[in-house]
């Protein structure tokens, strides 16, 4: 589906972005001391590392080769030390870090939720369910991941590199400037391979999945295939695109396992040069045997950081395109937002009213237009009509899941745009095809429809409900879980929960949108029972199916193609002999073959093929 293309992965850049960085890094501020407390912790140990190579320098001069043996237990004593601090330093940051990177993980996954809340229905017809969740998932904890870990990387490879050029100038500056020379290149290298395997490898991947497609497609079109004798063509095709696959992992490997020699290869360039020269310059003394030690030190140990920088930068480029995917998330913004100065208060009790509403989901294509609908208080009202009609959208307009593009829904005489979201949503009550449940006891989930009500209230709620029979026969009866999303209840008993989750909530407009679809007559039945006591008093809109449902509505819309097509009552509309007059009979013959069928205790024959 094209509208979905702004979702792929691939889609959102790889490139470096500094804007987005920033913002990353200001998930840290709340912590910032924290943040702070582990880059000096950090630099501290980065000198410790140094000191131990520079101990070692002292220790070969001073104690080894001068043969001084109080001098080798006072340095001795000092190696101790640092080893002792060192240790606390490195505890302290490790915990630091790990500490701050949990903190941004719940703060960003927090933020996602508060966001998605408010997120308008609009929203979540576009974006697929998987594509949310992967967001929150596995792109926020990417997030903390780089600003905790990635962090310290990068401090830990930059200050290593500082502290050990620090420390080879203190010892000859002549020999570190020259080691100074190959650090630029070797980092430069570095990234310049890592980039290209990146790519190398990012190719691989998308040739896989064309070939991934194409097996999927060619399996599931078997019968295609096959009839319309293709199979010669589809193996052509194959075979090219294996052979693509295969050039394009041979680079990926060859690049990978020519990048570990080549820095090795320039250390130990590196390397000779420091032995060469100062050998020269140790003959005319101008360099110990414990510095030249400390300088092959220095440059193997500085050798693993900037090898390191190139994965982090890569880490980097992946986190900031998580980054930019959950910064999308938080940044969209819901169609439906609560006017200036909306009241939070409104009088939804009163008559209802649709005056010239149009509306549509995508621009274009018009759902309603010039739609009108007169409702009063206290009245029931009943849409049938064929699926797609736009009875649903009738209801989530009434309950401003959206708004009209054009034209009022007034309720109590006002325009529903003067008051909040939240006035209107929280005196309607809705009850769905497919109940909705959350995990946890049935008595919560009742409750959900009124946080503060008692444990005798929602039992009460649920004899309203016709839902205290079956509730009780359960083996923990009000207690019992309801397993995720619902799991171990069949529809039906759903459906009367969350029946009685509506009576709690005692609002004063009711919605059912086909809450009987799809369960069983019997269970119908039952629900019928309940429907008709929520009901009572208040006005309400039931879409249904099956006309057993409707019949004693007080009003029935025929809604079709976005219009009233026929409206009256039960009897009425009978007797006009349209649309509804055709459903019934329909319905009605089906019934009494259904009872003919009991009766013969067989099956009837199909009247034709
Ligand atoms: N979220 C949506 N996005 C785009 N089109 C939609 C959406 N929901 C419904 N429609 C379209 O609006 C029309 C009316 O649908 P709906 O109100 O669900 O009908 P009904 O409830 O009567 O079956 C249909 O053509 C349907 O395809
Ligand atoms: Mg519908």
């Amino acid at each position: 589906m094209p509208e979905y293309d702004q979702f792929e992965e691939e889609e959102f850049t790889t490139q470096f972005n500094g804007r987005v960085l920033a913002r990353m890094m200001g998930q840290v501020r709340p912590y910032w001391t924290w943040a702070v407390g582990f880059m000096v912790l950090i630099a501290l140990c980065t000198v410790g590392d140094s000191s131990f190579t520079y101990l070692s320098k002292r220790v070969i001069d001073e104690g080894i080769l001068a043969g001084d043996r109080a001098q080798l237990n006072r340095l001795l004593v000092a190696y101790g030390a640092l080893a002792a601090v060192q240790a606390v330093t490195v505890f302290g940051f490790i915990y630091l870090a790990g500490v701050l990177g949990e903190r941004v993980d719940y703060d960003i996954r927090r933020k996602l939720f508060n966001h998605l809340q408010e997120l308008s229905f609009s929203y979540f017809d576009k974006t697929p369910v998987g594509w949310i969740m992967a967001r929150v998932t596995s792109d926020a904890g990417r997030i903390a991941e780089l600003v905790t870990w990635g962090l310290v990387d990068v401090t830990w490879s930059v200050l290593s590199v500082v502290t050990s050029m620090v420390f080879m100038m203190s010892i000859d500056w002549r020999l570190a400037l020259l080691v100074l020379a190959i650090v630029p290149a070797m980092v430069v290298i570095a990234i310049w391979f890592r980039k290209r395997i990146l790519i190398q490898f990012r190719e691989v991947r998308k040739i896989n999945s064309k070939i991934t497609g194409a097996y999927n497609e060619s399996i599931t079109g078997v019968r295609v295939v096959k009839a319309l004798v293709r199979e010669e063509q589809n193996l052509r095709e194959f075979g090219e695109q294996s052979s693509e696959l295969y050039r394009a992992a041979f680079r990926a490997a060859w690049l990978s396992a020519l990048f570990l020699p080549i820095v090795q290869i320039i250390g130990a360039l590196g390397l000779g040069a420091i032995v060469w020269y100062g050998g020269l310059q140790a003959r005319i003394g101008g360099i110990t045997i414990g510095g030249i030690q400390a300088f092959v030190s220095y440059v193997t140990f500085m050798l693993w950081p900037i090898q390191d920088l190139a994965r982090v930068y890569a880490e980097m480029q992946r986190s900031v395109a998580s980054a930019e995917r959950v910064f999308s998330l938080m940044d969209a913004q819901p169609d439906v937002v609560d006017r200036e100065g909306a009241a939070a208060v409104g009088n939804i009790r009163g008559g209802i009213s649709f005056e010239h509403v149009g509306f549509y989901y995508e621009e274009g294509e018009d759902i309603l237009t010039d739609f009108d609908l007169h409702v009063q208080q206290g009245e029931r009202v009943a849409l049938v009509g064929p699926t797609g009609g736009g009875k649903s959208t009738i209801v989530n307009l009434l309950c401003r899941f959206y708004e009209p593009t054009s034209g009022v829904v007034r309720i109590g005489g006002q325009d529903y745009t003067e008051l909040t979201q939240h006035a209107v949503q929280s005196r309607i009550g809705m009850v769905l095809q497919t109940p909705h449940l959350f995990s946890g006891a049935i008595r919560e989930n009742i409750r959900y429809g009124r946080l503060d009500a008692t444990d005798d209230e929602v039992e009460e709620a649920g004899r309203i409900a016709h839902a205290h029979e079956f509730i009780v026969e359960m083996e923990k009866g009000y207690e019992e879980d309801v397993g995720e999303g619902g799991a171990l209840l069949s529809v039906g008993q759903k459906q009367l929960i969350s029946l009685a989750r509506a009576v709690l909530a005692d609002p004063d407009i009711l919605i059912m949108d086909e809450a009987t679809s799809s369960v069983d007559t019997l269970t119908e039945a039952r629900i019928q029972q309940g429907m008709e006591a929520v009901m009572r008093g208040r006005t309400s809109f039931v879409i249904a199916h099956r006309l057993s449902t409707i019949r004693n509505a007080d009003r029935i819309l025929v809604i079709e193609g976005g219009r009233i097509t026929e409206m009256g009552t039960h009897k009425e509309l009978i007797r006009a002999r349209g649309h509804y007059h055709s459903l019934y009979t329909q319905q009605f013959r089906r019934k009494l073959e259904h009872e003919y069928d009991v009766l013969q205790g067989g099956r009837l024959e199909p009247v034709s093929a």
